[in-house]
């Protein structure tokens, strides 16, 4: 997909299609007024018809009179006041997405409102917009077939119409939104896919090829060495199953090598390529989108790879436990109690909270290659879906501030975040008769409890971020399909980014 910013007005551009955003309760005046007079009314028409409206993500599309396009896509962006980062991103997306199944090759999009929404800041909407695009153009079943009816088309240009700038610094803005989304739908695609074709080694060999293309060191630790090691949560985990399990571990930069912040930030991410349950296993029903607890692992090392190519060299670490959750002769018992790579006596109850134990193993394993910062990335409860839904992944953090600064990047990336409490005193409902500590206690509570289980693995800042909820939507949107949706993958981004070398043009 070329990609062009051009400063011009939004009557001028030819297109096939050109996304028009409408905030609030349609008002003909300014630009849109003149695009409405040159596509003789048409705008104005659906308006009165009801069929246009500033409804976010309502779309409409309109014949286009006079204009040099084939169609005009007016898509709601909601109140001008709420427009925020996210509601640009999925705007465009949704723009995209209503013209499905049609051939569009050159699309344009006029940014003027969603510039003046975000404060003048139109490297960011230039950014937001074209990670839109990408993001929006994803759609699962292409994994299995290229030919695949209603897809949203394949762009052979995308164009940004801005009111003013400079559309040179504007279109590097929009290289960077394309590779973000492009890290996006690789998150994606690795969830999505089925455990059959990605089980531990499979993953582990995704990671090798990545780093390969990008210079990353790349380390797969097999049940041998972490034998060796001593990693028994994770192997505890990996034994069910005649997939073994693999521990990737993705390097950028020199061993002792720290960012411009003097981090060495590692980013994990839950790799259950598929969780049955274990011994404690799930009903039947939704069972098949447990392929899709490998969502956290996807996001790190899809991270990795966008990393690799925005800021080439930038130290960080990138660990992804790899197994998966399978009940059989060699299954992990419930009762079974396992000594972790920290030492700790864990009492495991239940084998179906298995995402705690490898993360608990690979948390220590991360401090032990000199981490000095840890953020992980988990599908890891189901109760974080019943709390927030599924547009708002859980956060939980120590110190307070460490969990700032990943929920700031959130906010610039434009994605929903809401912290939990670690609260201490729930610690002692987790208590074991043998061990230091059970995998699952009551469950009151025990959202907070998981978050608690993995702060007994850390000793340097640390967020954990349960994407139990967001990493997969049941129903589409208008803005995504049905799917793994590569949350988080931005926030990580836009968070070890801050760790590289001055980058002038980028706005908190
Ligand atoms: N992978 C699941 C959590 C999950 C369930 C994510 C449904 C998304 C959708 C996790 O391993 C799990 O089974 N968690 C248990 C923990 C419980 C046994 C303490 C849960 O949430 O029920
Ligand atoms: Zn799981
Ligand atoms: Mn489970």
């Amino acid at each position: 997909m070329e990609l062009r910013v051009v400063v011009e007005e939004p009557w001028t551009v030819g297109a096939d299609a050109l996304v028009v955003p409408i905030l609030g309760e349609p008002a003909f005046e300014g630009a849109l007024a003149e695009l409405d007079r040159r596509s003789g009314g048409e705008l104005s028409n659906l308006a009165a018809f009801g069929e246009l409206s500033g409804k976010r993500y309502a779309t409409a599309l309109a014949a286009p009179g006079e204009l040099p396009v084939k169609r005009v896509v007016a898509v709601g962006a909601g109140p001008a006041a709420e427009v925020d980062r996210e509601t640009v991103r999925c705007l465009a997306a949704a723009g995209l997405r209503r013209l499905a199944g049609r051939r569009v090759d050159r699309l344009a999009v006029w940014c003027g409102p969603l510039v003046g929404a975000l404060g003048g800041d139109a490297a960011t909407v230039a950014e937001l917009v074209t990670r839109g695009i990408v993001e929006g153009g994803y759609d699962p079943k292409r994994l299995y077939r290229d030919d695949v009816e209603s897809a949203p088309p394949r762009l052979a240009e995308l164009v940004l119409v801005v009111p003013d700038g400079d559309a040179a610094a504007l279109a590097a803005a929009a290289e960077r939104g394309r590779i973000v989304g492009e890290g996006a739908n690789l998150a994606r695609d690795l969830a999505n896919r089925s455990a059959a074709e990605l089980p531990p080694e499979g993953l582990a060999e995704e990671a090798r090829s990545i780093a390969a293309r990008y210079g990353l060191a790349v380390d797969v630790i097999d049940e041998g060495r972490a034998a060796e090691l001593g990693m028994n949560l994770f192997l505890a985990v990996g034994r069910g199953s005649d997939n073994p399990p693999r521990l990737i571990v993705l390097r950028s930069g020199a061993p002792e090598a720290r960012d411009a912040q003097g981090r060495l930030l590692a980013l994990l991410g839950k790799g259950v390529c598929f969780d049955s349950g274990g011994i404690s296993i799930k009903p039947a029903d939704r069972m098949e989108e447990m392929k899709m607890d490998k969502a956290g692992a996807a996001t790190v090392i899809a991270a990795a790879a966008t990393l690799a190519r925005l800021a080439p060299g930038l130290p960080f670490l990138v660990l992804a436990p790899a197994v998966e959750n399978m009940p059989g002769p060699h299954s992990t018992r419930p009762g079974d109690v396992v000594r972790a790579l920290n030492g700790k006596w864990v009492d495991i109850t239940n084998t179906d909270a298995e995402g705690r134990l490898i993360l608990g193993d690979a948390l220590t394993y991360a401090e032990r290659l000199g981490a000095t910062h840890l953020v992980d990335v988990a599908t890891l409860t189901g109760a974080v879906g019943r709390m927030l839904g599924h547009l708002v992944t859980g956060g939980f953090g120590t110190p307070q501030a460490w969990y700032d600064a990943v929920a700031a990047a959130a906010r610039r990336a434009g994605e929903r975040l809401w912290q939990i409490p670690l609260v201490d005193d729930y610690r002692a409902d987790m208590d074991s008769w043998y061990g230091d500590f059970t995998n699952a206690g009551a469950p009151e509570g025990g959202l907070v409890k998981s978050g608690l289980f993995l702060k007994e693995f850390v000793t340097v800042p640390w967020v954990h971020l349960d994407i139990g909820g967001t990493a997969y939507f049941r129903k589409a949107t208008p803005y995504a399909p049905r799917g793994a949706t590569g949350v988080t993958h931005a926030t990580l981004v836009e968070l070890a980014l801050e760790g590289a070398p001055a980058r002038a043009d980028r706005s908190a």
